[in-house]
């Protein structure tokens, strides 16, 4: 059982809402919070408070207000860690675990993917090539899932450094020498006499001329390495830049070859990533092997663009966060291409929207991160313009400092070009966070963040999820790092972007906090999944935790309000057209959506979006109702915008919902 404690009494809010401000919140959830809470509020729910709860939520009129949830039931041999998950164009749902966040797992070399199908409640596991957990992934055109970048080296904390090391670079100064090998084991030594060895096998080239300012310039080659000392302990610490002989060569080699590094030392060592990459095919349901990053990754970011996916950001193959070093993927090469034109630094796992404007090549980042990069440096949110590599800062988002783990997403529908945030925490280790939710029309002529209704409690690790009906689903998270002093926020909430209103609904069940996604499935309910807590809830910060293998399902309310709508989607859409769809009941639909399925991780997910379809009313018919492609076929028309900024090419669901406020399931059609 879960230990249930109102973080709101155990964490105490950082930033306390003027008074007014929060009677008009109170209102705004207020008759939502006694009802639910009349049955969620205490600190740990006995078995008999268990049955109240259960009775009170299986109620028609909970579900209809408040939604409902399920959990799925995995078979054991079926439940990983999951990390990160995408809704597929087959329907399925992928989760890749990696090695899970389990160094065992690692060293093993025992990496984890699933596939569910809702449809037939089908499990299935697909062979992983790498460790890919804690890489970046993003929908291509064709529907293939690109995931690039992963595990490498799990962290080694300081107190478990006994040799000192750290990153050095062999330099080579002879232009004449021909590229030599340098094996793994490698010995160098230091001024202090003391002893190191290389631990990977590289291949140093030669000197390179240069033509600078008009004269032929020779210039060192450069070959990072990782090195430890021989011997353990602080004796072997160098915390400065300093020169190092390297033992085994002869000739001139030995004067025109050498070592620098910054400094060995006995520090924590970060995780490491890879420059695999990969196109998951959801149709073979395989990975296939693609051109390697240009820089290893962990921790990146991948986004769509114009001209490709862009990956962005992430820890290097030593553990060092990327000082801004960006590349391009081009699906129809399977290649990746080194962007020095976009070199621009942000912090791990930034949250980037490709948005209208400009030649359609223009990126929105909320500010929003997770994990890594130091406090002060690329916090703030602001428009990336892909085409000059300017950026501009976007001003007025409240509690700036509170900007990693934070949720944000593209509000629906995607025209309005509304980006919303809400809550986030401190950088680094820390309790901090923010309840705040904040919202910017980027649209305006100097777009400004405006303040969005408080969510109850600061949280970190927010899941949310765009509905068909355009409504934010938001649930989980945590008030502290990770969970840390059972601070596990059990509530959720449906915001209303037209009314900007946040309303309370049903509260989950599972706790979910570090690596927790949420996914929209093309049923319309919502599949919320993984949760990584520092410690096991319930044991005052004792017992370290273990990863959340239950998976839970919402079904929102507008599930429990009648009969849903029907709908058969074109296979194919192309942008600018309009277009026909057979519905079961043409008069009553009020509005339909192309949904963007999602690719989520670690509070990251920049594919989810949902664009708004255009009914087009025909002359001489009933209401809408029109006959398109002859009587029989469809019965409804839509129009598509033709920005490919608005809805870039791929797999996208289609949602209509009718005067009632009840969506159809999706149909799937592909968008190029
Ligand atoms: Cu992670």
């Amino acid at each position: 059982m879960t230990t249930r404690i109102a973080p709101m009494h155990t964490v105490p809010l950082r930033r306390k809402p003027p008074r007014r401000r929060r009677i008009r919140n109170a209102l705004l959830i207020g008759s939502a919070v006694t009802t639910v809470f009349a049955v969620t509020v205490p600190t740990a729910v006995s078995a008999g408070q268990s049955v109240v709860r259960d009775y009170q939520e299986s109620r028609p009129e909970f579900k209809s207000q408040y939604g409902s949830w399920s959990l799925l039931n995995v078979p054991s041999q079926f439940r990983v860690n999951a990390v990160h998950s995408a809704l597929l164009p087959t329907g399925k749902v992928l989760m890749i675990a990696g090695s899970g966040n389990n160094a065992d797992n690692f060293t093993a070399g025992s990496f984890a993917t699933l596939l569910w199908d809702p449809k037939t409640n089908v499990f299935s596991k697909v062979a992983t090539p790498a460790d890919l957990f804690c890489g970046g992934h993003a929908f291509l055109p064709n529907g293939n899932l690109l995931v690039a970048g992963g595990t490498r080296k799990y962290e080694v904390l300081a107190s478990k450094v006994t040799n000192a090391a750290g990153v050095a670079t062999v330099k080579n100064e002879n232009p004449d020498d021909a590229a030599f090998p340098l094996a793994k084991g490698t010995l160098v030594t230091g001024r202090n006499g003391r002893s190191y060895r290389t631990t990977e096998d590289i291949v140093v080239p030669p000197a390179a001329h240069h033509l600078m300012n008009g004269q032929m310039m020779t210039m060192p080659s450069s070959t990072q390495v990782w090195v430890e000392a021989i011997d353990k302990g602080r004796a072997s610490v160098v915390p400065g830049p300093s020169q190092y002989a390297v033992s085994g060569l002869t000739g001139g080699r030995a004067h025109n070859v050498y070592m620098l590094a910054d400094k060995l030392t006995l520090d924590k060592q970060e995780y490491r990533g890879i420059n695999g990459s990969y196109e998951f095919n959801p149709f073979t349901e395989q990975y296939v092997k693609t051109g390697n990053l240009n820089y290893s990754r962990w921790y990146p970011t991948l986004v769509g663009t114009k001209n490709g996916v862009l990956a962005v950001s992430g820890l290097d193959q030593y553990g060092k966060i990327l000082p801004g070093n960006n590349e391009l993927y081009v699906p129809t090469l399977r290649r990746w291409f080194d962007k020095p034109g976009l070199f621009r630094y942000f912090p791990t796992y930034p949250s980037l929207f490709r948005i209208q404007g400009g030649d359609g090549n223009k990126l929105f980042y909320s500010g929003m991160n997770t994990g890594y990069g130091p406090a002060t440096v690329a916090r703030t949110p602001g428009i990336w313009d892909l085409t000059t590599n300017r950026f501009a800062a976007v001003p007025g988002l409240r509690d700036p400092g509170m900007n990693e783990t934070g949720a944000s997403l593209l509000l629906a529908p995607a025209q309005d070009q509304k980006v919303m945030v809400l809550g986030g925490g401190g950088v680094g280790d820390q309790d901090t966070g923010t309840a705040r939710t904040d919202v910017v029309d980027l649209k305006a002529p100097r777009p400004h963040f405006t303040p969005g209704p408080d969510l109850a409690v600061q949280t970190r690790y927010l899941n949310t999820t765009i509905l068909p009906d355009d409504q934010v689903f938001a649930t989980g998270g945590s008030a502290g790092y990770r969970g840390r002093n059972d601070s596990d926020v059990l509530s959720s909430y449906l915001y209303n972007p037209t009314s900007n209103r946040l309303d309370r609904a049903a509260p989950p069940h599972v706790g979910r906090d570090y690596h927790s996604d949420s996914i929209l499935l093309p049923d319309g309910r919502v599949m919320v999944l993984g949760s990584d807590p520092l410690y096991r809830p319930g044991t005052n910060n004792q017992v370290p935790g273990s990863f959340e293998q239950r998976i839970e399902i919402y079904s929102p309310p507008s599930l429990f309000h009648g009969h849903r709508p029907t709908l058969v989607a074109p296979k194919e859409l192309a942008r600018g057209t309009t277009f026909g769809v057979t519905v079961n009941d043409p008069t009553h639909i009020t509005s339909a959506r192309l949904v963007r399925p999602s690719a989520s991780t670690h509070v990251t997910n920049v594919e989810q979006r949902s664009v708004r379809l255009d009914i087009t009313p025909c002359a001489g018919t009933r209401g809408h109702s029109c006959c398109c492609n002859g009587p029989g076929t469809t019965n409804l028309k839509f129009s598509l915008d033709r920005d490919e900024s608005l809805t870039p090419s791929g797999y996208y669901m289609i949602f209509v919902t009718n005067q009632a406020g009840v969506s159809s399931q999706a149909g799937w059609t592909h968008v190029q």
